[in-house]
């Protein structure tokens, strides 16, 4: 019998025991990265948050560390960051520097009982094996927002001062600080821009450099909250434009929407802090759920995993300055055995297949379309489950249908088929997919166009096959990794 417990990551994060969300305090220090996250540790649903707290040196594999933030008297501990406190600007070092986390703390009015959020710190002087919260908190209260939470700060080298970004509901306010305790608004921005499908949350400010033009951009990373009136439940955009350490703006016109990936599983995502200069890179991870059905998923005595960490970079398109994302190289430290193929013609009625004994991949497809319609990944279990990867090349559109992808029942709106514009250059795409117990992350031409999506087959997978419609594809080169899970 398959038990519950099958869908235990084998390369994603995922907590121990009990219930996870967002990733929150993601700080490289000390030759360590950190993730925190919304934790609750009695329970496989949501509840009063905690900090978890794990620890790696590579991204990829990670150490489970005790409990970080709990509540207290100034209530729950939501979503936040840590930023490393270098020159002891907050004092709370005495003159050396440490590590500071800052974020929402989140209780009710004692008078009226309506929902309060508000702003706090807390510091480790062990490279976060212990936490104390500030005396001062809470540091950044506005009783005027009933919506008022995840902070996410940084040093803006420019204006010599620490930039707080923030969510109200509609739209994102920027703070400034010499300490890191006194906090000043300087602008807000987006109340008419972007998607407003749902409530603003979990926002992220980064610059970062155009392919190799010399030229940078910044980046404004907000997720949105789900709406039942939205299939696609909680998502994530970002904006393109520039920032001066004061104000944002926006790049695009206002009715301008970006998506940071099309799938269904992707949210709160939220960059490292503090990874040094010489690796300059930018690198994400997200909450790999939903709001839509996140409490409910079958997993066992666990709940909510992370997508893979992805290393961001922005590319010139025809449609202007974009995003692009691929899982950081240390991923390649899980790959084993490596079966490949070069120009195997596809058509309807002779597929590609293979049998798999490793049910944790890496696929990398280089196909051209040919004279076909659309082609089709179908990655079987080996019971009743599939789940496809497809790409229309009439639509020039990359999908992914789980409808028949295993337990998909508890939640009406988890069984689809949803996908995203790629175009074809002469009629060749790329693929890269990573196949985990619980999910699919597939990358398309090179990171241009991503889906994540939580999937639940009812027994291992054990076949890969590739079709077309109709008429012949080519695939140019067939790469299957079988990769080793990172659990010892
Ligand atoms: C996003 C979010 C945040 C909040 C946290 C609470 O998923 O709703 O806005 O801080 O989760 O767990």
């Amino acid at each position: 019998e398959f038990k519950m417990d099958s869908f235990r990551p084998g390369f994603h994060f995922s907590p121990p025991t009990h219930w996870l969300n967002d990733p929150n305090g993601l700080v490289y220090y000390e030759g360590e990265y950190h993730l925190f996250y919304q934790n609750h540790p009695f329970s496989t649903q949501w509840g009063p948050m905690h900090w978890g707290h794990a620890v790696s040196e590579n991204l990829i594999h990670w150490q489970h560390a005790p409990i970080a933030l709990f509540p207290d008297e100034h209530g729950a501990i939501f979503s936040g960051c840590c930023v490393v406190d270098w020159n002891d600007s907050s004092g709370l070092f005495e003159g050396h520097h440490g590590l500071i986390a800052i974020f929402t703390h989140a209780d009710t009015y004692p008078e009226t009982d309506q929902p309060r959020q508000r702003q706090s710190l807390a510091y480790s002087r062990d490279k976060g094996k212990t936490w104390h919260k500030y005396t001062g908190n809470p540091v950044l209260a506005e009783p005027d927002l009933v919506d008022f939470r995840d902070p996410k700060v940084f040093w803006h080298a420019e204006s010599k001062r620490w930039i707080m970004v923030i969510v109200a509901g509609d739209h994102v306010r920027f703070y400034r600080s010499e300490n890191l305790i006194d906090w000043a608004l300087v602008s807000v921005f987006g109340q008419e821009e972007g998607s407003h499908d749902g409530v603003w949350e979990c926002p992220d400010l980064f610059e970062l450099p155009i392919d190799d033009t010399g030229r940078t951009k910044w980046v404004l990373i907000i997720s949105i909250g789900d709406n039942p009136s939205c299939p696609e439940g909680s998502r994530t955009q970002y904006f393109i434009g520039e920032f001066d350490g004061v104000k944002f703006i926006n790049d695009n016109s206002a009715d301008h929407i970006m998506w940071l990936d099309y799938g269904r599983d992707n949210y709160a995502g939220v960059s490292w802090s503090d990874i040094p200069e010489e690796d300059g890179r930018r690198v994400i991870i997200g909450w790999m759920s939903n709001w839509k059905y996140a409490n409910e998923t079958p997993t066992g005595i666990w709940r909510g995993s992370m997508t893979l960490p992805r290393t961001l970079a922005l590319s010139c398109q025809d449609e202007g300055v974009v995003l692009t994302q691929m899982p950081v190289r240390e991923i390649e430290q899980l790959r084993k055995d490596l079966m490949s193929w070069s120009d195997v013609r596809v058509t309807a009625e002779t597929p590609f297949s293979q049998k798999i004994s490793d049910d944790l991949l890496e696929i990398e497809a280089d196909i051209d379309m040919g004279s076909s319609d659309e082609v089709q990944i179908i990655m079987k279990s080996s019971g009743e489950s599939e789940t496809v990867i497809g790409y229309d090349s009439m639509r020039e559109w990359l999908f992914i249908d789980r409808t028949q992808s295993g337990l998909t029942d508890f939640h009406s709106s988890f069984p689809c088929n949803h996908g995203a514009s790629m175009s074809q250059e002469n009629g060749k795409i790329k693929l890269h997919i990573w196949l985990d117990r619980n999910a699919v992350e597939v990358y398309g031409n090179d990171g241009l166009v991503v889906l994540t999506d939580q999937i639940f087959p009812d027994a291992p997978m054990d076949s890969i096959s590739i079709i077309t419609k109709s008429g012949q594809a080519k695939l140019n080169l067939l790469h299957i990794h079988a990769l080793q899970s990172i659990h010892a």
